[in-house]
């Protein structure tokens, strides 16, 4: 019989690389989702049709929906069950800071109660994260295992409190419940709303408008453009200048240390075959800024003012930021030879490469409608 696999947070980017990976090792595959007035498994299409794969609806705020799910797809064997569920944003997380704590923390908790009851031998991976530490950095100015943890935000306190779960889980239990604490990590199927895809988006747009008009970079001004609609005020062999909406972001001097989410899910799988349940940092090592990502990005269309299209709006501050992010992978090394393939450049060029994609057609005709 093969290994059958819960995915919890199906429908998101890590949920469906982690799909894909599991129905390539021979699982079947029941993926959670929860109800959404329209469909929203986009992510899902390299899987929707494979024989060995469910799709399920479910809330893990809502447990007796989540141990029905447990009770019905992983009530005997040694079955896996990933939670990857959550509310993922942390600027979003100050708008709505009890529905972050209920999904990201009660969630876990309903998650775990129904193993302990339903069956115990279930192998459990949570969705931890580096947005955990905060400001900590440790003797060496990164972050490993050992950093204390000094959550900053109501979504890093929420997932603080179900990383602490875990543990009292598998330490109270005995439940092979892992979590890993993952760094960033991104890809063509980031949300729109990650900085990473934002900047990615708005430079495959940039583009095509520019392949459009045949433009160059001086023909654009410098002028704020905040109202106005992808559309040049003045065409090509006009002597006015044209203008355009700019990229609105909060802090550029962050650092994050990014990663490719195709090698993160491996890490998450890898960990649920070791035989102790145990936490692992995930992370590339290597850090960058925001600014970096901006200007490698707009590198690759050829523009090196990147300074001219980009508006700091202070709507995308947070009230408490954290600054500093850089992962030691070792202990994930040294226990299951995991480290990261995707690099820095190359992330940012896969990301930029399948947004462009999306606007080649946009490039061809003349939409005006202005990006939220
Ligand atoms: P994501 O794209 O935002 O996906 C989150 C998923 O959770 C979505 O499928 C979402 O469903 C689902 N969800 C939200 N609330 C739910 C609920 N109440 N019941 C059931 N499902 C619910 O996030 P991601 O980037 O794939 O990240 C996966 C997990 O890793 C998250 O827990 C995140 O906090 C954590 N993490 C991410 C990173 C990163 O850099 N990506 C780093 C560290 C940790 P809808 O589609 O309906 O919204
Ligand atoms: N989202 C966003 N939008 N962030 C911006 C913007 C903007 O316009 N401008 C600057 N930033 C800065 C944020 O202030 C932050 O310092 C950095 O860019 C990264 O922001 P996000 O891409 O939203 O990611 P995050 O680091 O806050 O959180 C992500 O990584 C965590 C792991 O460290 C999420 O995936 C979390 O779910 C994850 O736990």
């Amino acid at each position: 019989m093969n290994k059958r696999a819960v995915v919890f947070g199906v429908t998101g980017q890590d949920g469906s690389y982690l799909s894909e990976l599991l129905l390539e090792q021979g699982y079947e595959v029941v993926g959670v989702r929860r109800r959404a007035s329209t469909d929203n498994t986009d992510r899902l299409d390299r899987v929707k049709d494979n024989d060995s794969f469910t799709l399920v609806e479910g809330d893990i705020t809502d447990a007796s929906s989540v141990s029905g799910i447990v009770s019905q797809h992983l009530n005997e064997g040694d079955g896996e069950c990933y939670n990857l569920a959550a509310q993922s944003h942390v600027g979003t997380s100050f708008e709505q800071p009890s529905a972050t704590f209920s999904i990201n923390a009660g969630g876990v908790l309903n998650i775990l109660e129904s193993i302990r009851t339903i069956n115990p031998s279930v192998r459990f991976y949570q969705a931890s994260t580096s947005e955990m530490f905060g400001d900590s950095v440790n003797e060496y100015g990164y972050q490993s295992e050992d950093t204390e943890f000094a959550p900053r935000s109501p979504y890093a306190v929420a997932k603080m409190a179900g990383h602490n779960l875990v543990h009292t889980y598998r330490e109270s239990y005995g439940l092979h419940a892992s979590c890993g604490i993952l760094f960033n990590h991104e890809s063509e199927r980031r949300g729109e709303n990650f900085v990473t895809r934002k900047i990615t988006d708005y430079v495959a747009r940039l583009d095509a408008q520019i392949k459009r008009y045949n433009l160059t970079s001086d023909d654009i001004d410098e002028e704020d453009a905040e109202n106005l609609c992808w559309l040049p005020k003045t065409y090509v062999g006009n002597s006015e200048k044209t203008t355009w909406p700019k990229l609105r972001l909060g802090n550029l001097k962050a650092s994050r240390d990014w990663g490719h989410a195709a090698d993160y899910v491996r890490a998450m799988w890898l960990m649920l075959q070791q035989e102790h349940p145990d936490d692992y940092v995930v992370a590339t090592g290597e850090t960058h800024s925001v600014e970096q990502f901006v200007s490698v990005a707009f590198e690759l269309i050829g523009i090196s003012d990147w300074q001219k299209y980009v508006y700091i709006d202070p709507r995308f501050f947070r009230p408490a930021e954290v600054e500093f992010l850089k992962g030691s992978y070792s202990k994930a090394k040294r226990h299951f030879g995991w480290s990261p393939e995707i690099e820095f450049e190359e992330l940012v060029e896969r990301m930029l490469k399948s947004d462009m994609k999306k606007y080649e057609k946009e490039a061809r005709s003349p939409v005006v409608a202005y990006p939220q």
